[in-house]
Parts: structure tokens; C-alpha cells; sequence
């Protein structure tokens, strides 16, 4: 989603905040734009498309040490070159990048438009410079202030001031803001990853606080004035320039990546001998693990269908009534939270605005909220203050893929920990244990051999509706193999659970209608099987994940793809992988643009 970049220093500004805006290119974003401040007068310049657009449109820039930048994401307003950021006041003095939404703009530019202002965007953002300059008499800082009182909404932003070439403000409520000190430089990112390379020292801001950036230095202090004594810390977890590896897509590069992943997150934490697991970020002792009553898992989109896979598990195998939560609902609707519950907050970028509201929420109403989370030292790490990193390492193609089983794997490792602290025997522990470390050799040993992948495409790729299904464990899988089909192929697709397709989808069936059916060996595997036999009655096309052997299930399908046999609990993170395959090649037989699919971001960074 939109990005920020700033920088205040001795170098050439503008070479180092393209570097930076193409750092944050993985997140999804429709246009870019760079103002710099040279001798007193802003140069901007903002492009519709991708920053190599933009590239092409510098020329001729100054040489100027002082500057912003940003991709924007459009929420207000289409995808055009006067909407892109940074936006200017009407003297064009003050120039603003934002990340977020101003809820209350129309009002404020309703206002602003009777005192004579004339607005070149349909943007939120562009009340912002022209309050600003309205307050401006002499201290940017105090103007920034004084405007972000009549604002509603959330907002990170980053402000520049012609008049005033050596600062630049930053202020932030709810989008995330990063400020990185170097040796007589500053900049300024939504994302550390978008600086790392010049600097690791950094200073996390926090919600309502507002900071004069100047070379070398942030002097921090809350909106309502108050000055703010923050520590540096150093961040350790760089990501590298993303390399495809020889893959043609990083969908593909991740993929392939998940025997690793899935490795990584186990490592160390996974005891065969004890029958046990140990998540030390936690900080469960085992009478803290006796004592919860209730699991709650909140998050949004793939993180969401992760945490239908945990709260089975956990209900499963550590018999605690678990439930996983949509994080934008759960965070509106007043929900109880109970004291005796344990909430993980799942998300891959960490970031996720709807899943941070949900952890707020939970905090504010004085419960107990851990994070389980990719990107080390994101908002909702450090937010939730204790958790689990699942160490997938970096997921560049907006669709999500290794961070799914790393999730999965995380909350499996949860599970074992929860149960054997409660009701699984050491036997019982050891095999659970024994059978999580053979994870990711089934994973690879399916990703050698994934069987007729390419025909389950050929019926997907035209299809005007394709049916998704699946029961227990495979029910999620089934919701995570559509939205993927959706994100990247764009085809109409949806999933159900096998036993509430005869209440409604099945209308939609006809001859020859594609059905993706998950449907391995485990306790559902029979009751799957009688739905599986109704959509074939209806000339469906059935297109059948199923366990290696399971030679009625391989007759009765059109396309059939065995997986290796696993813990039912398991199976989720070996069947998601044929789902994921096909997604991804159904893009690619369609011409998508696979790892940036139209109108989606990595980081949802608004609601
Ligand atoms: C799907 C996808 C999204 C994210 C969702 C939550 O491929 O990537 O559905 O899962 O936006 O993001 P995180 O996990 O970063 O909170």
C-alpha cells in the first residue's frame, strides 16, 4: 500500500529516495511522485504507474539534499497523475506526503473551498498543505500541530517546507512511521526495509506524535506538545534486494520456498524427545498455558483462513473452545473479551490496520494479546509487546503463499505446546512432534512431483464460476485456494464448506462446471465423499486434492492430484500447496501480472 520516504542530509537527495520508493514497490502501489527542496523552492514531480515511470521523469531535477517521496495507493479518488502525493498548498510552499485516510475531508475541504481554496485532486490528502499553510506563521512544526487538530482519520505523513530547506516535519496516527538516523543525515519510511541500507539506528514513531526531522537528528514531542525522550534501537532483520533466484516470479521463488520456511519456523522449537514445544517469545509457563479458557485468533484474508487452521488444531488436540476472528468485524462490533482468553493477533506484514484495531481493541478492554507475526519490529509486534515471529522470511508477490504454512506451522507448534500442557500424554506429545518435523520433507516431496497441475488449469481458466470445497481441516484450504485463484487469475470463484453446498451453491452447478475439491484421508474423508458424489450427479468437473492411494476418490474425479499422506491436522499445509500451484499457473496462462495483481497491496495499511 502507499509508502513513505524521506531524507535530510549531505547527499543527493533524489537518487536515494527512488532507491527507497523502489524498496517499497513489493507493497502495491499505482503512482509515485518526489518532491526536493533546492534554494528555497519546491520541484515536484508525480507519475501514474510504477517508479521506473517516474525515473524517466526526473531529469533535470536539483541537486537537492532534501526531499519526500511516495507510492500511493488510491482509496479518494481514480489513479491519475493530480491525485498521486506529494500534494501541494495553493503557493505551492508546502509540499505533503501521506500515507492513510482524513476521514473528515470533505468537511475540511468544504471549508477550506469557502475561504477561496482551489483543489487540483479529489484526494483526502490535499487538505493537509493547505491547512498547514494556513497555520503557517514562522514554525513548521507548531503549523503541522495546529492542522492535524481539525483532522480526523489516520495518517503517517512527511511535510516539506520551501521556506524552510533544512527540516522536514513527520507526524503520525495509526499509519506506520520509521525514523532512521545516520552520521549528519535523517530520513524518514512507512517501512524500515525502505532505509536499512543507510542506516539501522532507528526510532519507532508512535501514534500522536509529531517530529522536526533535521540532519542527524528527530526531536520527538506528543501532538498535544510534550516532548518525548525515545532510545534508538537497531534493526538486525534486513531484508536483501529481492532476488527471483531464477524463478520467473517471486509467487514461484515462495512457493518452492516453504520446506524451508516451514523448517526455519519448527527449528528449536519443536521437542521429540519431551513430546513438547517451546515458544519463548510467549512467555507461557505451563500453569499460565492450564489457566487459558479460550483462544481467539484475529486476523485478515490468508491470515484469517491460518487462523481457521489454528483454532481447529487447538480445539482438536487441546480441547479449549478456539474461534478465529475477521479482524476488521471483530474490532467494531464491541466484542466481549474475556479475561481468561488468549488472543493472537496473525499477520504476515504485521502492519495490517484492521488487525492492529482488533489488538488495540482487545488491549483497551484489558485483555491478553500476543502477536504471531512475519516482519520482525512491525507495528503489531511491538504493539502486542510479546509473541511468536514465524520466520518466513521476506514475501514479496503480494499473494500470500509461504507466510500461509509458516503461519500454520506456527500455530500447530502453539497447539502441541497448549496440549501437552493440558491433556496430551508424553506418547501422544512425541508423535504429534514427530509428525510436524516430517512436514517439510512432504511438502518438497509433493513440490517435485505436483502431479497434473496444468490440467485442473485448462478447466479453471475459462470457467465462469469455479466451486471450492472441503470439510474440517480442508475447509479453510478450500478458502485459501480460491482467494488466491481470485487474487492473481481474477477468476469468479468461491468456497464452501462440502456440507453447506447443497444449501445454496449447487445451484450454480451445471455440466462441466469445475469443482476443486479438497478431500484427504481423514475423519471427514467419508461425509466429503457423499458431497463429492452430489456434484458429480450434477455433471460437475471435479478437480480432487486426495491422499496418495485413495484410488475411489482419484475414479471419481476428472483431475486427480494425490498429496502425501499426514495428520489430518497437518494435511492443511500440504494440500494449500496444489491450490497455490494452480493459482499461480492459471495466472500465468492468463497473462496476469502475478506478483502485483490489479488493485491489491501487500500491507493493508488503511481500513
Ligand atoms: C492474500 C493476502 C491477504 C493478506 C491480508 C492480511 O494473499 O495476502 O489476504 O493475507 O491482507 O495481511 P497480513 O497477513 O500482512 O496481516
Amino acid at each position: 500500500m502507499c509508502g513513505i520516504v524521506a531524507y535530510i542530509g549531505d547527499k543527493p537527495a533524489l537518487p536515494l529516495l527512488l532507491e527507497g520508493l523502489r524498496r517499497l514497490e513489493y507493497r502495491g502501489y499505482d503512482s509515485a511522485g518526489v518532491a526536493l527542496v533546492d534554494r528555497d523552492a519546491l520541484w515536484m514531480r508525480k507519475q501514474v504507474g510504477r517508479v521506473a515511470d517516474l525515473d524517466r521523469e526526473v531529469g533535470g531535477a536539483p541537486e537537492a539534499t532534501v526531499g519526500i517521496a511516495h507510492t500511493r495507493w488510491a482509496t479518494h479518488g481514480g489513479i491519475t497523475q493530480p491525485n498521486a502525493h506529494p500534494h501541494l498548498d495553493a503557493q505551492g510552499r508546502v509540499a505533503v506526503i501521506h500515507n492513510g485516510i482524513i476521514e473528515n475531508f470533505s468537511q475540511l475541504r468544504l471549508a477550506l473551498e469557502a475561504d477561496g481554496v482551489v483543489f487540483r485532486s479529489e484526494t483526502d490528502t490535499e487538505v493537509l498543505p493547505h491547512l498547514i499553510a494556513k497555520h503557517l506563521r514562522g514554525d513548521p512544526l507548531a503549523a503541522v500541530t495546529e492542522a492535524l487538530k481539525s483532522v480526523r482519520g489516520t495518517y503517517g505523513i512527511a511535510v516539506l517546507f520551501a521556506d524552510f530547506p533544512d527540516e522536514i516535519v513527520v507526524a503520525r496516527n495509526g499509519s506506520p512511521l520509521v525514523i532512521g538516523l545516520g552520521d549528519g543525515e535523517t530520513l524518514v519510511a512507512s517501512d524500515p526495509q525502505a532505509i536499512v541500507a543507510h542506516t539501522r539506528q532507528v526510532l519507532y514513531v508512535q501514534d500522536r506524535e509529531i517530529a522536526r526531522i533535521t540532519r542527524g537528528r528527530a526531536d520527538i514531542r506528543t501532538l498535544g506538545g510534550v516532548g518525548v525522550q525515545r532510545q534508538s534501537t537497531r534493526i538486525d532483520d534486513v531484508y536483501g534486494v529481492a532476488d527471483l533466484d531464477g524463478f520467473p516470479h517471486f509467487m514461484l521463488k515462495e512457493i518452492h520456498e516453504q520446506p524451508a520456511a516451514i523448517t526455519r519456523c519448527l527449528a528449536g522449537r519443536v521437542q521429540v524427545e519431551e513430546g513438547n514445544a517451546k515458544l519463548g517469545g510467549l512467555n507461557l509457563a505451563p500453569r499460565d498455558l492450564v489457566g487459558i479458557e479460550r483462544v481467539v485468533l484475529l486476523g485478515c484474508g490468508t491470515s484469517h483462513h491460518a487462523g481457521l487452521v489454528g483454532a481447529m488444531a487447538i480445539e482438536a488436540m487441546a480441547r479449549i473452545p478456539a474461534q478465529a476472528e475477521i479482524a476488521s468485524e471483530f474490532r467494531y462490533r464491541h466484542p466481549i473479551v474475556a479475561r481468561d482468553a488468549l488472543y493472537l493477533a496473525v499477520s504476515q506484514s504485521g502492519e495490517t490496520s484492521d488487525t492492529l484495531g482488533a489488538v488495540e481493541e482487545v488491549m483497551l478492554k484489558g485483555g491478553e494479546v500476543c502477536g504471531l507475526v512475519n516482519v520482525v519490529g512491525s507495528t503489531i509486534a511491538r504493539t502486542c509487546g510479546k509473541g511468536v515471529y514465524i520466520h518466513s522470511g521476506p514475501e514479496i508477490a503480494v499473494a500470500s503463499t509461504k507466510a500461509f504454512n509458516s503461519q500454520v506451522s506456527a500455530l500447530l507448534v502453539f497447539t502441541l505446546m497448549l496440549a501437552r500442557a493440558r491433556n496430551l500424554s508424553l506418547g501422544q506429545g512425541r508423535e504429534m512432534a514427530r509428525q510436524l518435523q516430517e512436514i517439510p520433507s512432504l511438502v518438497a516431496r509433493f513440490l517435485d512431483a505436483p502431479g497434473p497441475i496444468d490440467q485442473a488449469v485448462e478447466r479453471l481458466i475459462h470457467a465462469p464460476y469455479v466451486l471450492y470445497l472441503g470439510r474440517g481441516f480442508s475447509f479453510p484450504v478450500a478458502l485459501e485456494g480460491a482467494l488466491k485463484l481470485k487474487e492473481i487469475a481474477y477468476v469468479p470463484c468461491e468456497a464452501y464448506p462440502g456440507g453447506e453446498m447443497k444449501h445454496g451453491p449447487i445451484a450454480m452447478l451445471s455440466k462441466g462446471s469445475p469443482v476443486v475439491f479438497v478431500i484427504p484421508d481423514d475423519a471427514h474423508r467419508d461425509k466429503a465423499m457423499s458431497n463429492l458424489k452430489e456434484v458429480e450427479a450434477r455433471g460437475a468437473d471435479v478437480i480432487a486434492i486426495h491422499t496418495e492411494g485413495d484410488d475411489e476418490i482419484a475414479a471419481l474425479s476428472g483431475v486427480s492430484i494425490p498429496i502425501p499422506r499426514t495428520a489430518n491436522w497437518a494435511s492443511p499445509l500440504v494440500s494449500v500447496v496444489p491450490l497455490q500451484l494452480m493459482a499461480y499457473r492459471a495466472a500465468l496462462a492468463l497473462g496476469r501480472d502475478i506478483d502485483k495483481p490489479r488493485n491489491l497491496a501487500k500491507s493493508v495499511t488503511v481500513e
